[in-house]
């Protein structure tokens, strides 16, 4: 049997993989997160602590265990803290990477890592996988280096890149479309940026990728994200529009009157093509994003 090692699975990437992954009863899952528990029902899905900057727990839980793939959702994703807390952003998105390579080096694994729009400067988007990345921000440069650390390591890998991500979970940091619906729902004014670009990316959407690269052995680079490419006022527009809220109170404003500590990719986006070409899928465009946005909400509200 297959076994998968999936890190960071309290997070929202992280509990869509446990869901999809667990479902199948060809594979043994195994969850991880810094947490002591997991947010799902232990009794249903196997969990186990894991913070992968500690190098010893890694190794052993991985020479234990002994997966067929890793897949590391794990991350420090704030990237304001990550530009004010430097050491232990790389701690977290550099060495606790390291440590998963070198695992996964000793027990032969695959490691299947996800990365971000943000190893690039945003001037000359949207990007293809070959283009050169150029991090502004310490998160990006985290993270480039984490993608840097795996290619150099010549263990069978593949890096996804995703932006902008969305979608339902337990506990976990609202996503862009949430901030935007129970802000407008709460009547409250909010103000969103008309100069930054980039493809809004359903959840669901990258873990199938990320599920399809594990059962069709695909190694590489692929840019894994919604297929429109959209400008972050007409998102929230939108938004407002599909959930039946006021758009009135969604102000323009520039990124620079945010003022925000971390610099941000202001023309984003990717070319899909590869990914979508090689694994067999069609990513959501906007609409349709939201559109399972709204169902995945209804049904929780409903239970
Ligand atoms: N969200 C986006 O818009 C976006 C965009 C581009 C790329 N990405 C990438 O996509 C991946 C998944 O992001 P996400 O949105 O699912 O992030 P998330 O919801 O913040 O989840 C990340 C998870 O990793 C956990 N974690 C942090 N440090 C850890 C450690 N040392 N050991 C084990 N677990 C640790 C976090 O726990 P705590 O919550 O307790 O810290 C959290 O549960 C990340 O690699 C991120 O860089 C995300």
């Amino acid at each position: 049997m297959k076994r998968v090692l999936i890190c960071g699975s309290n997070g929202l990437l992280g509990q869509r993989l446990s869901m999809m992954l667990s479902a199948q009863t060809e594979f043994e899952v195994l969850n991880t997160s810094m947490e002591r528990s997991f947010v799902f029902d232990d009794r249903l899905y196997d969990y186990t602590q894991l913070d992968i900057t500690r190098r010893g727990d890694v190794r052993s839980l991985v020479s234990s265990f002994q997966p067929t793939v890793i897949m590391n959702a794990a991350a420090a994703t704030n990237v304001d803290w990550c530009e004010s807390h430097r050491d232990e952003a790389w701690k977290i998105n550099v060495t606790g990477v390291e440590n998963l390579v070198e695992a996964s080096r000793k027990v032969g694994a695959r490691l299947i890592h996800v990365s971000t729009d943000y190893v690039f400067d945003g001037r000359t988007g949207p990007y293809r996988e070959d283009a050169a990345p150029n991090p502004l921000g310490y998160y990006g440069k985290t993270k480039l280096a984490s993608e840097n650390a795996i290619r150099g390591a010549q263990i069978p890998h593949a890096i996804v890149r995703t932006m902008i991500l969305y979608g339902t979970g337990v506990n976990v940091k609202p996503s862009f479309p949430l901030w935007v619906i129970s802000s407008l729902r709460a009547g409250q004014r909010i103000r969103v940026v008309d100069d930054q670009y980039g493809n809004p990316t359903h959840v669901a959407d990258l873990a199938m990728a990320m599920v399809r690269i594990f059962e069709q052995n695909r190694e590489g680079t692929y840019h894994v994200s919604g297929r429109q490419l959209v400008q972050r006022h007409e998102f929230a527009v939108r938004i407002a529009e599909l959930f039946g809220l006021d758009a009135g109170l969604i102000d323009r404003i520039s990124t620079s009157d945010l003022q925000q500590p971390a610099p941000r990719p202001m023309q984003s986006g990717f070319i899909t093509l590869k990914a979508e070409t090689e694994l067999g899928m069609r990513f959501m465009d906007m609409d349709q994003g939201l559109r399972m946005l709204k169902r995945e909400l209804q049904l929780t509200q409903r239970n």
